[in-house]
């Protein structure tokens, strides 16, 4: 299980979102840990409806994408989710899909607990830091473990591609990448 899964909430396939998290998965990899990427581009994804289904079933009721990333999850130590700001907030079929995989844990033997990962956010000029909150509330409610980096996990851009242009940003999540990566190699180095 020493493995990072990445998570881009963007519907651009090749957006900033996703080219950090292309660069935080290369880090993770260097440091010994495997990482897989997945993008939400191309997928919609419905809020919970609060059914109560998933209790004890191991799965969502709404059988899509969200059942896949609970396969994943399970077999992953870390999990990184990145996010366009809109609006001042995280784009909304994220979080649908945050709170649907929460609820699927809470009813299932809590299987993120103790998972180390954290979020990332993108925008052209503001709302990182209520995005990254926003974010951190599935974290923190859910009994995982959140490092840190040299300054929050946020980076400027617009068009696809201008994120690089952010070099602190991109160093910043470089950092956290590399800390979510000591941190599982420890943990799954102390398992055994
Ligand atoms: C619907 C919408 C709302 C947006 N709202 C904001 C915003 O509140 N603040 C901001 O700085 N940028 C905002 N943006 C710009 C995006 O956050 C920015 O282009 C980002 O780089 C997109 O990431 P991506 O390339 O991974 O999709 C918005 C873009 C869209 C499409």
């Amino acid at each position: 299980m020493k493995k990072v899964l990445l998570l881009s909430g963007s519907p651009r396939k090749d957006g900033n979102t996703m080219a950090l998290l292309k660069d935080a998965g290369r880090v993770i990899e260097e440091n010994g840990v495997k990482a897989e990427l997945v993008s939400l581009a191309g997928k919609k994804v419905a809020a919970c409806i609060a059914c109560g289904k998933c209790e004890g079933a191991g799965k969502c009721s709404q059988d899509d994408v969200v059942n896949e990333l609970v396969g994943k999850l399970r077999g992953s130590r870390g999990f990184i989710i990145g996010s366009p700001v809109y609006f001042g907030t995280p784009r909304g079929d994220l979080m649908n899909l945050l709170q649907r995989i929460g609820m699927v844990s809470k009813s299932n033997g809590k299987f993120l607990s103790r998972k180390v990962g954290g979020p990332v956010a993108v925008a052209r000029r503001g709302g990182h830091t209520v995005s990254i909150t926003e974010m951190l509330m599935f974290y923190l409610i859910n009994d995982m473990i959140v490092p840190g980096s040299d300054y929050w996990n946020m980076a400027f851009g617009r068009m696809p591609g201008e994120v690089w242009d952010d070099k602190e940003g991109v160093e910043t999540i470089e950092r956290f990448a590399e800390n979510v990566a000591w941190l599982v190699d420890l943990l799954e180095s102390e398992k055994t």
